[in-house]
Protein backbone atom coordinates (compact mmCIF):
# COMPACT_ATOMS: atom_id res chain seq x y z
CA UNK A 1 0.00 0.00 0.00
CA UNK A 2 1.21 3.44 -0.85
CA UNK A 3 0.64 7.25 0.49
CA UNK A 4 0.14 9.61 -1.83
CA UNK A 5 1.21 13.33 -1.14
CA UNK A 6 -1.62 15.58 -1.64
CA UNK A 7 0.98 18.32 -3.27
CA UNK A 8 2.38 16.47 -6.03
CA UNK A 9 1.31 13.36 -5.96
CA UNK A 10 4.07 11.14 -5.66
CA UNK A 11 3.86 7.73 -4.36
CA UNK A 12 6.07 6.59 -1.10
CA UNK A 13 5.14 3.11 -0.04
CA UNK A 14 3.65 3.61 3.89
CA UNK A 15 6.78 1.70 5.47
CA UNK A 16 7.86 5.11 5.04
CA UNK A 17 9.56 6.91 8.48
CA UNK A 18 9.37 9.88 6.80
CA UNK A 19 6.25 12.27 8.24
CA UNK A 20 5.45 14.10 4.49
CA UNK A 21 6.93 13.76 1.17
CA UNK A 22 10.12 15.22 0.19
CA UNK A 23 8.12 18.25 -1.69
CA UNK A 24 6.65 18.74 1.94
CA UNK A 25 3.23 18.01 1.01
CA UNK A 26 0.87 15.66 3.50
CA UNK A 27 0.27 12.44 2.69
CA UNK A 28 -2.75 10.44 1.80
CA UNK A 29 -3.58 6.83 1.48
CA UNK A 30 -3.93 5.38 -1.50
CA UNK A 31 -6.27 3.06 -0.60
CA UNK A 32 -10.10 2.28 -1.49
CA UNK A 33 -12.27 -0.11 0.80
CA UNK A 34 -14.62 -2.50 -0.75
CA UNK A 35 -18.40 -1.03 -0.98
CA UNK A 36 -20.29 -0.64 2.33
CA UNK A 37 -21.45 -4.30 3.56
CA UNK A 38 -22.60 -5.70 6.81
CA UNK A 39 -21.45 -8.79 5.70
CA UNK A 40 -18.01 -7.95 6.01
CA UNK A 41 -17.87 -6.76 9.58
CA UNK A 42 -16.34 -9.22 11.84
CA UNK A 43 -19.25 -9.57 14.40
CA UNK A 44 -16.87 -11.85 16.26
CA UNK A 45 -14.27 -8.82 16.99
CA UNK A 46 -15.62 -6.48 19.94
CA UNK A 47 -13.28 -3.39 19.05
CA UNK A 48 -13.33 -0.95 15.81
CA UNK A 49 -11.16 -3.65 14.31
CA UNK A 50 -14.52 -5.17 13.63
CA UNK A 51 -14.70 -2.98 10.47
CA UNK A 52 -10.98 -3.74 9.58
CA UNK A 53 -12.76 -5.06 5.86
CA UNK A 54 -12.81 -1.06 5.22
CA UNK A 55 -10.14 0.30 6.93
CA UNK A 56 -6.52 0.25 5.85
CA UNK A 57 -4.99 -2.14 7.83
CA UNK A 58 -1.88 -4.35 6.66
CA UNK A 59 -1.21 -7.36 9.21
CA UNK A 60 -2.12 -8.94 12.52
CA UNK A 61 -0.42 -6.04 14.61
CA UNK A 62 -3.59 -4.64 15.71
CA UNK A 63 -4.27 -7.59 17.39
CA UNK A 64 -1.96 -6.90 20.30
CA UNK A 65 -2.62 -3.33 20.45
CA UNK A 66 -5.84 -3.35 20.95
CA UNK A 67 -8.12 -2.24 23.92
CA UNK A 68 -11.62 -3.07 22.66
CA UNK A 69 -12.08 0.63 21.94
CA UNK A 70 -14.59 1.51 19.84
CA UNK A 71 -18.33 0.03 20.34
CA UNK A 72 -19.51 3.16 22.13
CA UNK A 73 -23.27 3.56 23.13
CA UNK A 74 -25.69 5.99 21.36
CA UNK A 75 -28.16 7.47 23.78
CA UNK A 76 -30.69 10.54 23.90
CA UNK A 77 -30.48 13.44 25.48
CA UNK A 78 -33.55 15.30 24.60
CA UNK A 79 -36.36 14.71 22.43
CA UNK A 80 -33.76 16.17 19.65
CA UNK A 81 -30.72 14.84 20.35
CA UNK A 82 -28.91 11.93 20.50
CA UNK A 83 -25.24 11.72 21.64
CA UNK A 84 -22.60 9.06 21.11
CA UNK A 85 -21.18 8.41 23.91
CA UNK A 86 -17.04 8.24 22.36
CA UNK A 87 -15.41 8.93 25.58
CA UNK A 88 -16.51 5.62 26.85
CA UNK A 89 -12.79 4.50 25.35
CA UNK A 90 -9.87 3.17 27.07
CA UNK A 91 -8.41 6.48 27.70
CA UNK A 92 -12.00 8.50 28.49
CA UNK A 93 -11.50 10.17 24.59
CA UNK A 94 -12.33 9.09 20.71
CA UNK A 95 -8.91 9.75 20.42
CA UNK A 96 -8.53 6.12 21.01
CA UNK A 97 -9.90 5.10 18.02
CA UNK A 98 -7.41 6.67 15.49
CA UNK A 99 -4.53 6.22 18.43
CA UNK A 100 -5.54 2.27 18.24
CA UNK A 101 -5.10 2.31 13.96
CA UNK A 102 -1.88 4.19 13.87
CA UNK A 103 0.20 2.50 16.72
CA UNK A 104 -1.27 -0.78 14.84
CA UNK A 105 0.49 0.30 11.95
CA UNK A 106 3.34 1.50 13.44
CA UNK A 107 4.06 -1.68 15.00
CA UNK A 108 3.49 -2.96 12.19
CA UNK A 109 6.05 -1.41 9.77
CA UNK A 110 8.27 -2.17 13.26
CA UNK A 111 8.69 1.23 14.81
CA UNK A 112 10.56 1.39 18.29
CA UNK A 113 10.47 5.54 18.91
CA UNK A 114 8.03 8.33 18.18
CA UNK A 115 7.31 12.13 19.22
CA UNK A 116 3.93 13.45 18.85
CA UNK A 117 2.13 16.91 19.42
CA UNK A 118 -1.67 17.27 20.88
CA UNK A 119 -3.79 19.76 22.99
CA UNK A 120 -3.48 16.41 25.36
CA UNK A 121 -6.47 13.96 24.31
CA UNK A 122 -4.31 12.64 20.91
CA UNK A 123 -1.16 12.22 23.29
CA UNK A 124 -2.86 10.71 26.10
CA UNK A 125 -4.42 7.52 23.78
CA UNK A 126 -0.56 7.67 21.29
CA UNK A 127 1.10 7.21 24.63
CA UNK A 128 -1.37 4.35 25.82
CA UNK A 129 -1.10 2.52 22.84
CA UNK A 130 2.39 2.83 23.10
CA UNK A 131 3.19 1.34 25.84
CA UNK A 132 0.82 -1.47 24.98
CA UNK A 133 3.33 -1.76 21.64
CA UNK A 134 6.03 -1.63 23.38
CA UNK A 135 7.15 1.98 21.54
CA UNK A 136 8.71 4.97 23.07
CA UNK A 137 7.04 7.91 23.39
CA UNK A 138 7.74 11.99 23.44
CA UNK A 139 4.52 13.94 24.00
CA UNK A 140 4.48 17.89 23.34
CA UNK A 141 1.49 19.85 24.91
CA UNK A 142 0.99 23.10 25.02
CA UNK A 143 1.50 24.72 28.34
CA UNK A 144 -2.22 25.80 30.01
CA UNK A 145 -3.14 21.56 29.08
CA UNK A 146 -4.70 19.61 31.78
CA UNK A 147 -2.59 18.58 34.45
CA UNK A 148 -4.58 15.01 34.07
CA UNK A 149 -3.66 14.65 31.23
CA UNK A 150 -0.39 15.65 31.58
CA UNK A 151 -0.74 12.39 34.50
CA UNK A 152 -1.89 9.98 32.39
CA UNK A 153 0.71 10.41 29.78
CA UNK A 154 3.62 9.66 32.14
CA UNK A 155 1.89 6.96 33.67
CA UNK A 156 1.95 5.45 30.67
CA UNK A 157 5.51 5.40 30.79
CA UNK A 158 5.70 8.31 28.01
CA UNK A 159 7.90 11.29 28.32
CA UNK A 160 5.80 14.81 28.41
CA UNK A 161 7.02 17.94 27.15
CA UNK A 162 5.10 21.11 27.94
CA UNK A 163 6.22 24.13 25.45
CA UNK A 164 4.99 27.66 26.45
CA UNK A 165 3.04 29.39 23.80
CA UNK A 166 0.38 28.30 21.80
CA UNK A 167 -1.11 24.73 20.48
CA UNK A 168 0.16 26.03 17.08
CA UNK A 169 3.44 27.12 18.63
CA UNK A 170 3.55 23.23 19.72
CA UNK A 171 3.09 21.92 17.18
CA UNK A 172 5.95 23.76 15.56
CA UNK A 173 8.53 22.87 18.09
CA UNK A 174 7.64 19.13 17.57
CA UNK A 175 7.96 19.02 13.65
CA UNK A 176 11.17 20.84 14.13
CA UNK A 177 12.30 18.22 16.53
CA UNK A 178 11.56 15.75 14.29
CA UNK A 179 13.04 17.30 11.59
CA UNK A 180 16.40 17.27 13.86
CA UNK A 181 16.46 13.68 15.25
CA UNK A 182 13.88 11.70 12.05
CA UNK A 183 12.01 10.38 15.23
CA UNK A 184 8.49 9.10 13.66
CA UNK A 185 6.30 11.82 13.87
CA UNK A 186 2.86 9.86 15.17
CA UNK A 187 0.65 12.35 14.84
CA UNK A 188 -2.86 12.64 14.56
CA UNK A 189 -2.75 15.37 11.35
CA UNK A 190 0.15 13.91 9.54
CA UNK A 191 -0.55 10.57 10.08
CA UNK A 192 -3.72 9.16 7.51
CA UNK A 193 -3.78 6.03 9.53
CA UNK A 194 -5.41 7.87 12.86
CA UNK A 195 -7.90 8.86 10.04
CA UNK A 196 -8.31 5.04 9.39
CA UNK A 197 -9.45 4.99 12.95
CA UNK A 198 -11.73 7.60 13.41
CA UNK A 199 -13.61 6.41 10.07
CA UNK A 200 -15.22 3.84 12.23
CA UNK A 201 -17.38 6.64 13.91
CA UNK A 202 -19.55 6.77 11.36
CA UNK A 203 -19.36 2.81 10.86
CA UNK A 204 -20.51 2.15 13.94
CA UNK A 205 -23.83 4.05 13.98
CA UNK A 206 -24.60 2.92 10.71
CA UNK A 207 -24.47 -0.60 12.11
CA UNK A 208 -25.82 0.22 15.54
CA UNK A 209 -28.91 2.68 13.69
CA UNK A 210 -29.55 1.18 10.65
CA UNK A 211 -28.83 4.75 9.01
CA UNK A 212 -27.23 8.41 9.52
CA UNK A 213 -29.04 10.53 11.87
CA UNK A 214 -30.01 14.46 9.46
CA UNK A 215 -27.51 16.14 11.86
CA UNK A 216 -24.22 15.49 12.31
CA UNK A 217 -22.39 17.93 14.83
CA UNK A 218 -18.92 17.50 15.04
CA UNK A 219 -16.06 19.09 16.65
CA UNK A 220 -13.41 20.66 14.47
CA UNK A 221 -9.78 21.78 15.44
CA UNK A 222 -7.33 19.50 13.56
CA UNK A 223 -10.20 17.76 11.86
CA UNK A 224 -9.19 14.06 12.99
CA UNK A 225 -12.94 13.26 14.07
CA UNK A 226 -14.06 15.44 10.80
CA UNK A 227 -12.27 14.50 8.07
CA UNK A 228 -12.04 10.41 9.27
CA UNK A 229 -16.42 11.07 9.32
CA UNK A 230 -16.44 12.57 6.30
CA UNK A 231 -14.49 10.16 4.55
CA UNK A 232 -16.77 7.34 5.84
CA UNK A 233 -19.80 9.09 5.31
CA UNK A 234 -18.74 9.65 1.37
CA UNK A 235 -18.29 6.05 1.68
CA UNK A 236 -21.58 4.85 2.83
CA UNK A 237 -22.99 6.99 0.61
CA UNK A 238 -20.84 5.98 -2.91
CA UNK A 239 -21.59 1.91 -1.69
CA UNK A 240 -25.53 3.37 -1.87
CA UNK A 241 -26.51 2.45 2.04
CA UNK A 242 -27.40 5.75 2.52
CA UNK A 243 -29.08 7.96 -0.15
CA UNK A 244 -27.82 11.44 0.52
CA UNK A 245 -25.31 13.15 2.67
CA UNK A 246 -26.25 14.42 6.50
CA UNK A 247 -26.09 18.04 7.21
CA UNK A 248 -22.79 18.11 8.96
CA UNK A 249 -22.31 20.68 10.82
CA UNK A 250 -18.72 21.29 12.52
CA UNK A 251 -18.09 22.81 15.50
CA UNK A 252 -15.63 25.45 16.95
CA UNK A 253 -14.97 27.72 19.80
CA UNK A 254 -15.47 31.42 19.69
CA UNK A 255 -12.19 32.00 20.52
CA UNK A 256 -10.85 30.22 17.98
CA UNK A 257 -12.86 29.58 14.64
CA UNK A 258 -10.80 29.65 12.12
CA UNK A 259 -12.50 27.70 9.69
CA UNK A 260 -16.31 29.88 10.74
CA UNK A 261 -14.43 33.31 9.95
CA UNK A 262 -13.35 31.98 6.64
CA UNK A 263 -16.43 30.43 5.65
CA UNK A 264 -18.28 33.65 6.76
CA UNK A 265 -15.68 35.84 4.99
CA UNK A 266 -16.12 33.65 1.35
CA UNK A 267 -12.79 33.14 1.69
CA UNK A 268 -11.03 30.30 -0.98
CA UNK A 269 -8.21 29.80 1.78
CA UNK A 270 -8.30 29.80 5.35
CA UNK A 271 -8.09 33.34 7.01
CA UNK A 272 -5.31 34.12 9.67
CA UNK A 273 -6.70 34.37 12.89
CA UNK A 274 -5.09 35.00 16.47
CA UNK A 275 -6.58 32.38 18.73
CA UNK A 276 -7.96 33.56 22.04
CA UNK A 277 -7.84 31.78 25.06
CA UNK A 278 -10.79 29.25 25.40
CA UNK A 279 -12.04 26.60 27.45
CA UNK A 280 -12.69 24.58 24.50
CA UNK A 281 -8.49 23.19 24.96
CA UNK A 282 -9.25 20.72 22.21
CA UNK A 283 -10.26 22.52 19.17
CA UNK A 284 -8.66 25.44 20.13
CA UNK A 285 -6.14 25.24 16.59
CA UNK A 286 -5.56 28.52 14.88
CA UNK A 287 -3.56 26.98 12.13
CA UNK A 288 -5.11 23.65 11.34
CA UNK A 289 -2.60 21.42 8.60
CA UNK A 290 -5.12 19.69 6.35
CA UNK A 291 -7.09 23.38 6.20
CA UNK A 292 -7.43 22.47 2.28
CA UNK A 293 -8.80 19.69 2.43
CA UNK A 294 -11.05 20.02 5.04
CA UNK A 295 -11.85 23.30 3.51
CA UNK A 296 -12.53 21.19 0.06
CA UNK A 297 -14.67 18.87 2.41
CA UNK A 298 -16.95 21.72 3.60
CA UNK A 299 -17.58 22.96 -0.06
CA UNK A 300 -18.30 19.65 -1.40
CA UNK A 301 -21.10 18.71 1.21
CA UNK A 302 -22.62 22.19 2.14
CA UNK A 303 -21.47 21.27 5.32
CA UNK A 304 -21.90 24.68 8.26
CA UNK A 305 -19.78 25.50 10.38
CA UNK A 306 -21.20 26.56 13.82
CA UNK A 307 -19.20 28.42 17.19
CA UNK A 308 -19.80 27.84 20.81
CA UNK A 309 -20.14 31.09 22.85
CA UNK A 310 -17.16 30.74 25.47
CA UNK A 311 -19.78 32.08 28.06
CA UNK A 312 -22.14 28.95 27.80
CA UNK A 313 -19.59 26.89 27.84
CA UNK A 314 -20.13 25.91 31.55
CA UNK A 315 -23.80 26.08 31.38
CA UNK A 316 -23.99 23.41 28.96
CA UNK A 317 -21.69 21.40 30.87
CA UNK A 318 -23.95 21.58 33.72
CA UNK A 319 -27.29 20.72 31.58
CA UNK A 320 -24.98 17.31 30.45
CA UNK A 321 -24.03 16.15 33.95
CA UNK A 322 -27.69 16.74 34.89
CA UNK A 323 -28.41 14.24 32.61
CA UNK A 324 -25.97 11.82 33.86
CA UNK A 325 -23.36 12.77 31.26
CA UNK A 326 -19.96 14.02 32.86
CA UNK A 327 -17.76 15.45 29.62
CA UNK A 328 -15.09 17.48 29.00
CA UNK A 329 -15.60 21.35 28.38
CA UNK A 330 -14.47 21.14 25.01
CA UNK A 331 -17.06 18.35 24.66
CA UNK A 332 -19.83 20.15 26.10
CA UNK A 333 -18.85 23.11 23.56
CA UNK A 334 -20.92 20.74 21.04
CA UNK A 335 -24.27 21.58 23.46
CA UNK A 336 -23.77 25.34 23.09
CA UNK A 337 -22.98 25.60 19.70
CA UNK A 338 -26.09 23.09 19.19
CA UNK A 339 -27.85 25.78 20.95
CA UNK A 340 -26.65 28.73 18.97
CA UNK A 341 -27.19 26.62 15.69
CA UNK A 342 -30.91 26.27 16.39
CA UNK A 343 -30.87 30.46 17.22
CA UNK A 344 -29.84 30.59 13.98
CA UNK A 345 -32.04 27.51 11.59
CA UNK A 346 -34.89 27.15 13.77
CA UNK A 347 -35.13 23.36 15.37
CA UNK A 348 -32.74 20.59 14.51
CA UNK A 349 -34.59 17.34 15.52
CA UNK A 350 -32.72 14.06 14.55
CA UNK A 351 -29.12 15.49 15.66
CA UNK A 352 -26.47 13.87 16.92
CA UNK A 353 -23.20 15.43 18.87
CA UNK A 354 -20.52 13.29 19.88
CA UNK A 355 -19.40 13.44 23.84
CA UNK A 356 -15.80 13.26 23.03
CA UNK A 357 -13.77 12.98 25.96
CA UNK A 358 -14.68 12.57 29.78
CA UNK A 359 -15.04 15.53 32.23
CA UNK A 360 -12.80 13.95 34.61
CA UNK A 361 -9.66 14.84 31.65
CA UNK A 362 -10.67 18.51 32.33
CA UNK A 363 -10.11 21.04 35.13
CA UNK A 364 -10.57 24.93 34.75
C1 LIG B 1 -12.29 16.71 23.60
C2 LIG B 1 -11.95 16.92 22.16
N1 LIG B 1 -12.93 17.10 21.29
C3 LIG B 1 -12.68 17.31 20.00
C4 LIG B 1 -11.39 17.35 19.52
C5 LIG B 1 -11.24 17.67 18.06
O1 LIG B 1 -10.33 16.96 17.38
P1 LIG B 1 -9.54 17.63 16.17
O2 LIG B 1 -8.62 18.70 16.72
O3 LIG B 1 -8.76 16.55 15.59
O4 LIG B 1 -10.54 18.20 15.22
C6 LIG B 1 -10.33 17.15 20.38
C7 LIG B 1 -8.94 17.16 19.93
O5 LIG B 1 -8.01 17.10 20.68
C8 LIG B 1 -10.61 16.94 21.75
O6 LIG B 1 -9.62 16.77 22.63
ZN1 LIG C 1 4.92 15.67 -2.76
Amino acid sequence: MNFICTGCGKETPVTTLEPACSCGGLFELGFTPPAWDEKLIDRDEWSLFRYRAFMAIEGDAWRSVTMGEGRTPVIRFSDDILVKMDYMAPTLSFKDRGAAALVAHMKQIGVKRCVQDSSGNAGVAVAAYGARAGIECEIYVPEGTSPKKITMIEAFGARAVVVPGTRDHCADVCRAKVRETGAYYANHVFNPFFYEGTKTYIYELMEQLHRIPENLFIELGNGTLFIGAVKALEHLLASGAIDHFPQVIAVQGENCAPFAETVEAGAEELVSIVPKPTMAEGIAIGKPARAAEILGMIQRHGIRVVTAPEDRILDARARLARRGIYAEHTTAAALAAYDRYCSIYGRTPDSLLSMCSAGIKSDH
